[in-house]
């Protein structure tokens, strides 16, 4: 029956959208972190089609509140209408964005929350030059995938902004790879300014950083590099877009949001993925001097609609009543451990990585930093084989990525890395 649908999928959709495993599956139903296939297979799910499943799947408290929301007969209005849900979700937002006077916009997808986030920030500063950092991914909308240095994910040079790079904080490969921590922040803030001095006009509106990096293969820089950064920034009057599109809702553990490790707060946020827990669900928040700068009227049809919003209200408050950031510490330092004591024992695991619900193993050929893909695939379709779902990424496509639903347990954390140390053994 797969089969079937698979060259029915090859015959009416394009080549450049990817399928995952050389036998793709069709997920049928889903529980908890686990979902069936049509062949009737289980699988635990350690990605969550992409990070964004972030409660789990089938949660009663989702499903109601979106089924209460079609019993009322309204799918959509159009924001040219009050819409209660919308409101109450903004107001939730706002008040944890840690943003004072926050304003909230809501798209449907994380790519259209950073066209809106760039598209204040650009009026707001009267400039289309920003800042953008090797190894991001901002989406696949022009100026989202403009901001994307990633050369897998650039399919078009077009591109509204004036883009000049930063260095990512790669620690495996680059120029500051090798850096301490320290070190690497000094370096990082003298070629922000050596790239201010030497690649704009001065005036640029921006600069758009993941905290974690995660197509990228959730390659972070050291802590306190955003504050140190933004201080050059504030000199000259560039604003700070932290992109949460992966990193929000507790996902990383010690914090609500990726920027906090930084120990300042950015100008302006996006968001998306993991609030609607599949519901189509995106947005930006900002200071309101900021995200009023728009200088024409700007709506989006379906963003905030009463559906996605229903959705939105219940997830975010599951994750606050469950305390899943607590979870996702907890649960993510039991990975974070086990995955280090398998890495322990292989070679080809240059570096294992990340925090919270939020972790990569890198693989190379053992005794360098050169990528390995190959073995990462079949690392990857060995998990899959042994009953687990995992990512992959990376700019070689080498990073194995982890980003379960915030909801795993400790017994599900274990029989995951129990397939994974069986999968990197074998491959
Ligand atoms: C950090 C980041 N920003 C933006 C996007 C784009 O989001 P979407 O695919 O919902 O447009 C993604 C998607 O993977 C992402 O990871």
């Amino acid at each position: 029956m797969t089969d079937d649908l698979l060259a029915r999928h090859q015959a009416v959709l394009p080549k450049w959208m990817p399928l995952y495993y050389a036998e793709p599956i069709e997920i049928v139903s889903g529980s908890g972190c686990r979902v069936t296939d049509a062949n009737g297979r289980s699988y635990l799910d350690f990605f969550g089609g992409v990070l964004t499943t972030m409660i789990g799947y089938d949660v009663p408290e989702v499903r109601e509140a979106v089924e209460r929301q079609l019993r009322t007969g309204v799918v959509h209005t159009s924001t040219l209408y009050l819409i209660r849900q919308q409101v109450e979700l903004a107001e939730k937002i706002a008040r944890l964005s840690g943003i004072e006077d926050a304003r909230v916009f809501f798209t449907n997808s994380g790519t259209e929350a950073n066209e809106a986030a760039l598209l204040v920030a650009t009026n707001l500063r009267r400039s289309n030059q920003i800042l953008a950092v090797r190894n991001s991914y901002h989406g696949r909308t022009y100026a989202a995938m403009g901001a994307t240095g990633h050369r897998s994910w650039s399919a078009s040079s077009l591109n509204p902004l004036q883009v000049a790079w930063l260095h990512s904080g790669d620690r495996l490969r680059g120029l500051l790879a090798k850096l301490d921590e320290a070190d690497h922040i000094e370096a990082a803030v003298e070629d922000l300014r050596e790239v201010l001095a030497t690649q704009t006009a001065g005036d640029v509106a921006c600069l758009i950083a993941e905290p974690i990096q995660g197509v990228g293969g959730f390659v972070s820089a050291p802590d306190g590099l955003f504050a140190a950064i933004k201080k050059v920034l504030d000199e000259y009057g560039i604003l700070l877009i932290s992109d949460e599109v992966q990193t929000g809702w507790g996902r990383t553990g010690e914090h609500f949001w990726g920027y906090q490790a930084h120990g300042v707060t950015p100008d302006l946020l996006t968001f998306a993925k993991g609030i609607g827990n599949g519901f189509a669900l995106a947005g930006v928040v900002g200071r309101a001097e900021v995200m009023n700068a728009v200088q024409a009227i700007s709506f989006s049809t379906f963003g905030g609609n009463p559906i996605s919003t229903a959705a939105g209200n219940a997830v975010l408050d599951y994750v606050l009543d469950h305390n899943l950031q607590e979870n996702a510490q907890r649960i993510g330092a039991i990975l974070l451990e086990g995955l280090r004591a398998v890495a322990a024992d292989h070679p080809a695991v240059a570096e294992v990585r990340g925090r919270g619900l939020m972790l990569a193993i890198e693989l190379v050929r053992p005794g360098t930093v050169e990528p390995d893909a190959a073995a990462a695939g079949r690392v990857f379709e060995l998990a899959k084989e042994g009953g687990l779902l995992v990512g992959k990424g990376g700019l070689y496509g080498n990073v194995l990525r982890m980003g379960p639903p915030l909801t795993l347990s400790e017994e599900e954390a274990r029989e995951g890395l129990a397939i994974l140390a069986d999968a990197i053994a074998r491959a």
